[in-house]
């Protein structure tokens, strides 16, 4: 399989009135073409952040300090905006989490996506159109055509996801980012919004970043997993093999909280550290049982164990753990 996109070793700093602070150090992960991998963790872990980066979407007193980034075979770091003006939403396209946030309450959706479409193909606004109610009707929006003439208030919350999905696939990106896609919708949207994003990355051959800090709704959507904890990568599998066996204690007890996040809502027991606090050894050390002292004064990189990456001192290898 061809490489898509790889990150490697990327650390982002943040220099601003607030203190200097690294919310992501040394993050790691790659995708292959057409391949689904998820980004799970807690809230403040740095999912997002290192979306931003990818896209060249980060706040402007962020700075990639070192690293990699790159996107089918070019290195696009420090890519000039025209050539990412070029990337975004044409090669490389992102959902968010709020549909009726993201889209602009003032323009049609038909208009907002056709806009996309003609940005990077040109055309007249006629094929664009057409192109934006083709987009609508495989999202599964019922009468398209009628739809695509409605504004954003008039969508409900699924269906506005929709419509946001269909703008970010309007020119056949060759990766979809989906940042927490379906937080605030009904368990009943938000199945159907997950098999939407399934399907149609699958019909389009997009890869697919699914970010989410719960590991249970990418089952059978991604083949592989990174886990994030406090701007580390903490380990890096395929999804069948880290649910059956997770090898970095804070995976482990990141899956045993989402298990029992079936039957009633779990914790893992203490805080993560806020990144401008962070001491030099592992981040997880203070919620951590397999911790000892070397964990408290040297930072774990990642190293291969059991056929994955994992950043832990002592890793789980043998004993069962779930
Ligand atoms: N613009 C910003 N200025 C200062 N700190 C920021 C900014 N954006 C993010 N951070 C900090 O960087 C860290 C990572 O944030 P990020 O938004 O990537 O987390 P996340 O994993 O996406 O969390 P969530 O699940 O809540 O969306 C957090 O500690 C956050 O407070
Ligand atoms: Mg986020």
């Amino acid at each position: 399989m061809t490489e898509l996109l790889e990150v490697k070793d990327l650390s982002v700093s943040f220099k601003g009135e607030a203190g200097n602070f690294s919310p992501l150090i040394d993050i790691n992960f790659s995708l292959n073409k057409g391949q689904a991998v998820a980004i799970v963790g807690e809230s403040g872990s740095g999912k997002s952040l290192s979306t931003s980066a990818i896209m060249h979407l980060l706040p402007t007193v962020a700075n990639i300090d070192k690293g990699k980034i790159r996107f089918d075979g070019e290195d696009i770091t420090h890519a000039p905006e025209p050539t990412m003006k070029s990337l975004r939403g044409r090669r490389m396209a992102m959902v968010f989490q709020n549909a009726h946030k993201s889209l602009n309450p003032i323009i049609s959706v038909g208009k907002q996506i056709a806009d996309v479409y003609r940005q990077h193909f040109g055309g007249s606004k006629k094929v664009a159109w057409a192109r934006a109610v083709e987009a609508l009707k495989a999202t599964g929006i019922p009468d398209p055509y009628n739809r695509s003439r409605l504004y954003p208030y008039e969508y409900s919350g699924g269906m506005a996801q929709r419509a946001m999905i269909a703008m970010a696939l309007a020119c056949k990106p060759n990766l979809l980012i989906a940042d927490e896609p379906t937080s605030g919708l009904d368990v009943t949207i938000q199945i159907q919004v997950l098999d939407l994003i399934k399907r149609v990355t699958q019909e389009t051959g997009a890869a697919l970043l699914m970010i989410t800090h719960d590991i249970n709704i990418i089952k059978g959507m991604c083949e592989r997993i990174v886990v994030m904890y406090s701007g580390m990568v903490m380990e890096i599998g395929t999804l069948e093999e880290i649910m059956k066996k997770p090898a970095n204690p804070y995976t482990a007890a990141l899956l045993a909280c989402s298990i029992s996040n079936l039957d009633g809502f779990k914790f893992i027991p203490g805080r993560a550290p806020d990144p401008r606090n962070r001491s030099l050894g592992c981040p997880f050390v203070p919620r951590c049982e397999r911790a000892k002292e070397m964990c408290h004064v040297s930072r774990p990189r990642l190293k291969m164990v059991m056929n994955r990456m994992v950043a832990c001192h002592f890793p789980v290898t043998n004993e069962k753990t779930c």
